[in-house]
């Protein structure tokens, strides 16, 4: 692959810089299907499935996206995925985000999804993936992106539940290429889900973990070494130790950072504190991605704009983040070289 960046970075500022953060051609890797669940979706799938909700209309429920932290979004976010019942529903709520990620010049999305969370409430493995992995095959056709799905497990649950979890999925294994693990961190650590994890390494699935968001840097060596995750997601706690940060760096681990998530779970108190420009600057593979975009006020381009806008980010870093996000892709090298190309001809425009 040829990582050599755009000769004219330097000229690249402004509102030329802000465009080019827009429609750059870019790779998502932290995306929860069920956080991109937009207000209006929730309310028609509600009526469409007779579920009844808490919140008398769509103002009512926006009003109540207001976070104190990972706990307190987490119990709206599983209120709102309840509405999802039918193969036809996580198809539309897939398609409503590719939608968004095609407007956002998304080339390739690496997707969540919970079946936990829904499985808990009768819904087949089978319905929730046939309709997700259909709206998959759709954005190829629809919006020219390529896009895969990760299977994560919900850490506050148990490690039987997890491997019931499994078990119920493999039959559908080549409908998704990797294993996530989310939910409550603080007091749910990656060694609780070592043997799962070491099982999915064996079936040759990708593994990636949540740690760090609110959790300690202690959890993303655990993440590391005992779950043997190919990628961190968040990871920004890594600044509290920083053999880690070395260790991140040198092994070019890469982090899916989600910056406004990070604002609204007060994960950091503002934009213009997040440590992402100095994880940059300390050679980390860092991408930019949305998390729970319905949730957190911003799909992915808001993302990288509201970020640069606060934080001491160049062209240079743009065209660095942008070429992370394929380089940390589960793809293969010739589509990492395919997209890495796309951009370096977006920047030539420039
Ligand atoms: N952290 C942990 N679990 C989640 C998140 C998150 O940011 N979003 C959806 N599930
Ligand atoms: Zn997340």
């Amino acid at each position: 692959m040829r990582f050599a960046p755009p000769a004219n970075l330097d000229a690249i500022t402004g509102d030329r810089l802000q465009a080019l953060l827009r429609t750059m051609p870019k790779a998502e890797l932290h995306v929860h299907i069920e956080g991109t669940l937009e207000p209006e979706l929730i309310f028609d799938l509600a009526r469409r499935n007779g579920v009844a909700l808490p919140y008398a209309d769509v103002e009512a429920l926006r009003t109540a996206y207001a976070f104190a932290d990972l706990q307190s979004f987490l119990d709206v976010y599983y209120a709102g995925a309840g509405v999802l019942r039918t193969e036809e529903d996580f198809h539309a709520m897939a398609m409503a985000y590719f939608a968004r990620a095609a407007a956002d010049h998304v080339v390739h999305a690496e997707v969540f999804f919970d079946p936990q969370t829904h499985t808990a409430r009768g819904v087949a493995m089978a319905t929730i993936l046939h309709g997700l992995a259909r709206a998959c095959r759709e954005a190829r056709h629809t919006y020219g992106i390529d896009a895969s799905l990760i299977l994560c497990f919900l850490r506050h649950l148990s490690e039987a539940d997890a491997f019931a979890t499994l078990e119920a999925a493999l039959p559908l294994r080549d409908l998704f290429v990797g294993v996530g693990l989310d939910s409550s961190e603080r007091g749910n650590p990656p060694e609780k889900f070592a043997r799962v994890f070491a099982r999915c390494g064996e079936l040759g699935l990708h593994r990636v973990a949540h740690a760090g968001e609110e959790g300690p840097a202690a959890y993303i060596e655990a993440a590391l070494d005992v779950l043997h995750v190919e990628r961190i997601d968040h990871g920004v706690r890594c600044v509290d130790d920083p053999t880690l940060v070395a260790r991140l760096a040198g092994a070019q681990i890469p982090l899916t950072v989600c910056p406004l998530s990070n604002v609204k779970l007060r994960v950091v108190p503002t934009l213009a504190q997040h440590p992402l420009a100095a994880l940059v600057a300390a050679g980390i593979r860092a991408t930019i991605n949305s998390d729970d975009p319905a949730y957190f006020g911003g799909y992915v381009n808001a993302n990288y704009v509201d970020t640069f806008r606060a934080l001491p980010l160049d062209a240079r870093d743009a065209y660095t983040l942008a070429r992370n996000s394929f380089a940390a892709s589960f793809v293969e090298d010739s589509a990492k070289a395919r997209w890495t190309d796309a951009l370096d001809a977006a920047f030539a425009a420039a």
